[in-house]
């Protein structure tokens, strides 16, 4: 790392990057929406499967539907009450595996506490599953399948390091976070043989001690660990690249909601340092939703071929 940060601090404020989020995904939707548009007849369909009414669930819920609308892909929407049992919810995911008019099945989580989530993932049949969470899949993209659907919000990040042209190959990438829905998946695309990919990565979590050993040694981090704020100045070295997955609430009177959202990373003071940076909102977020959608017309053409074959 550079002994004398002064030059390299004033070219990476010269050069740092704000990735903008909603411009990727607008310009992904877009070609979505032209490519829908040029299917002859049947139009992708898929399902939401909402169980309570969660408010956060509620509003990425119709976030989702609003987006399909947007595309020309047609969307259903199930809501079931909190206290369904899990037997009566793995039957509504039976019925929609069957139904040929659904080619994706979406179940918004988080799912009441009674509810075995990752059973209720693996029931969907891995190639309606859209959301990428089906232990099939997650196989698939460890054995660099390309049939598998991916994770929508590591598969948004590989987007956002594509098609900014962010160099990963021969690349140090940190993930901070181990989960199954991002951490994980995200650590194995940067991995895999190809571009984006070819990277170097190290996993690092709540339990892994000094940290920052790790974070300062990296080309690229992606966190998603889940703590507002958690990863500061002093952990990062200049010209670094950062993906924020953090979504979280602050409390903030300022605000009318009464809160404003940050993300993982302390923005103000980490964002000066770097060489890119995604923002919170208008980073990850919109992305997950347009890999949703891709995912979505992804699962259609399968049906096609699968249907002709
Ligand atoms: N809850 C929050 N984000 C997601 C997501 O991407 N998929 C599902 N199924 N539930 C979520």
């Amino acid at each position: 790392m550079n002994s004398s940060p002064f030059p390299v601090v004033l070219f990476s404020k010269l050069f740092m990057e704000v990735i903008d989020g909603n411009e990727i995904a607008a310009q992904i939707i877009s070609e979505l929406k032209v490519e829908v548009n040029s299917f002859s007849q049947e139009r992708p369909t898929v399902l939401f499967i909402r169980v309570g009414e969660d408010p956060a669930s509620v509003s990425y819920v119709r976030k989702k539907q609003n987006t399909a609308k947007k595309i020309g892909i047609t969307s259903q929407l199930l809501v079931l009450p909190d206290s369904i049992t899990q037997e009566d919810l793995l039957d509504a995911i039976s019925k929609a595996n069957a139904d040929q008019e659904i080619h994706g099945i979406l179940v918004q989580a988080p799912l009441p506490a009674h509810i075995d989530e990752r059973k209720v993932f693996n029931h969907v049949n891995p190639t309606k599953d859209v959301d990428g969470f089906n232990a099939t899949n997650l196989g698939k993209l460890c054995q660099e399948m390309e049939e598998g659907f991916t994770s929508c919000t590591p598969a948004g990040i590989l987007e956002i390091l594509k098609r900014k042209k962010i160099v990963t190959e021969g690349k140090h990438v940190v993930v901070l976070g181990r989960s199954l829905i991002v951490g994980k998946p995200a650590g194995m695309l940067l991995l895999r043989k190809g571009i984006p990919g070819n990277a170097t990565v190290t996993f690092c979590h709540s339990r892994t001690p000094d940290l920052a050993k790790f974070t300062q040694k990296a080309d690229i981090i992606i966190v998603a660990i889940g703590k507002p704020q958690f990863l500061t100045a002093d952990m990062v070295s200049t010209g670094t690249t950062i993906i924020d997955v953090g979504i979280n609430r602050l409390a903030d009177s300022a605000k009318k909601s009464g809160f404003r959202l940050v993300g993982d990373v302390d923005y103000d003071k980490v964002a000066p340092l770097c060489s890119a940076i995604t923002p919170v909102p208008g980073g990850v977020g919109p992305m997950t939703v347009a890999m949703l959608m891709s995912n979505t017309v992804k699962a259609f053409k399968l049906s096609l071929e699968t249907s002709y074959s």
